[in-house]
């Protein structure tokens, strides 16, 4: 498992989300509350980028091409449900986020 450095913390404000590249994936960062989540920014239905979408007050993330939305707790599809996204650890240090993956190996780490 890799700790690898997503974007600070004042780039990611409350209730947003945004794509950061880890190595040769795009993963969708989110903030909400106190809690930074981490999910695979590629929409499973036709590709688009869920960190180009939006946040819900119900913790999902909404994907912008056509409104498939995922929880972004446990990455479970709630529209529509029966599918799930990849899921990563996050972690807060010195105001830098990280994220922790296995499969990015050649990104520029901290
Ligand atoms: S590509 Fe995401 S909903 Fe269609």
């Amino acid at each position: 498992m890799q700790r690898m450095k997503a974007c600070s913390l004042d780039e990611l404000p409350e209730g947003q989300c945004r794509v950061v590249q880890l190595g040769k994936r795009y993963i969708t960062v989110a903030r909400r509350g106190d809690n930074i989540h981490a999910v695979d920014d590629t929409c499973p239905h036709m590709g688009g980028s869920l960190g180009t979408g939006w946040l819900t007050a119900e913790g999902t993330v909404v994907c912008p091409w056509h409104g498939w939305e995922f929880r972004l707790e446990d990455g479970a599809g709630v529209w529509p449900s029966g599918i799930k996204l990849d899921t990563f650890e996050t972690s807060v240090e010195d105001g830098v986020v990280y994220v922790h993956a296995d499969d990015a190996a050649e990104t520029a780490a901290d």
